[in-house]
């Protein structure tokens, strides 16, 4: 009877599993703060990618570990980077993963920030030609929707025109185009080896105090061209998501980030917490609030599950 009047229910559909790819081969080094979840070297990232399509998984989006790092961040855009060469090799094996990739600076600068510095500042305007060129470099390799993360101003319009002027309309744009400066993003960085060098991202990312500037951003965001927007990270702003699902009519996704997992998996290690009820519950309320797609690290243990 409960099943039979449950209001929410999940499908492995509607995960994106995150997934960090590095140089080399035969590579498979667990994340130390992100128990299950690995870097990968392309062909290891492959037979991952070939086990997310046999569970029914919804996708999944790729963030990359250059061989160097550089001012100007040329390893994001370039035709033969780590995420351009492993999109090829991933369509070379599966026909029917959807592969998204998150268009972002912060791996491929050596300071860490998600563009171009100068003066200690972050640079908007040059950013955006940066996200441009890598949006249209991971469409040409073959990727099937592109996320800019990096919460520069005037981004989604900026890659919108570069897909549109090259022939690649038909590629959507999914923006982080609420997400907030937050704590929760600390073991990722350990994964992506992407922690800022000095100062934080304050000056481009949110500041969680603010619900209304969220719905303005998501708002510009819209305006620019976004197909589908998301709410980083989750947990903690359900609010911003349910208030998002009343106020727009799009797609809407939601990204439990690294720490709201790692301290699931942290506390089940413990014995403090049930790992499997923790995920489920937390998977559920995200969905409830009106997130249709999340990107967890979940989605694989979540989708065996599910069935
Ligand atoms: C890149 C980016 C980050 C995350 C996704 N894309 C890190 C950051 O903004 O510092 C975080 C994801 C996670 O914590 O799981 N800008």
């Amino acid at each position: 009877m409960r099943a039979l009047v449950r209001e929410t229910r999940l499908h492995p559909a509607q995960f994106i599993l995150p997934l960090f790819v590095c140089p080399g081969e035969g590579v498979r080094r667990e994340i130390g703060s992100m128990p299950n979840n690995y870097q990968l070297s392309i062909d290891e990232l492959v037979k991952e990618c070939v086990e997310v399509q046999s569970l029914g998984i919804g996708g999944v989006i790729l963030f990359g570990l250059p061989e160097s790092k550089d001012e100007t961040a040329s390893g994001a855009y370039a035709d033969d980077g780590i995420v351009q060469r492993a999109i090829r090799a991933i369509r070379r094996e599966t026909s029917r993963l959807l592969v998204m990739t998150d268009v972002c600076n912060c791996e491929y600068t050596s300071h860490g920030h998600c563009g171009f510095v100068k003066d200690n500042d972050v640079d908007n305007d040059v950013t955006l030609q940066w996200l441009a060129k890598t949006a249209l470099s991971h469409a040409r390799a073959g990727a099937d929707i592109v996320a800019p993360s990096d919460m520069m101003d005037g981004r989604v319009g900026a890659i919108r025109q570069a897909l549109d002027a090259n022939g690649f309309e038909k590629i959507p744009i999914l923006s982080y185009a609420a997400k907030f400066a937050s704590v929760f993003y600390g073991p990722f960085r350990e994964a992506a080896e992407s922690a800022p060098q000095f100062g934080d991202r304050r000056s481009y990312q949110m500041d969680p105090a603010n619900g209304r500037e969220a719905m303005r951003e998501i708002e510009l965001d819209l305006e620019e061209g976004a197909d589908m927007i998301m709410v980083k990270p989750a947990l903690p702003y359900l609010d911003l998501i349910a208030e998002a699902r009343r106020r727009f009519n799009v797609p809407i996704a939601a990204y439990q980030v690294s720490g709201e997992y790692s301290m699931i998996m942290a506390a089940a290690r413990n014995g403090w917490i049930d790992c499997e009820r923790a995920m489920f519950e937390t998977l559920t309320s995200i969905t409830r609030a009106g997130a249709g797609t999340i990107l967890t690290y979940f989605a694989k243990p979540a989708a065996r599950l599910l069935g």
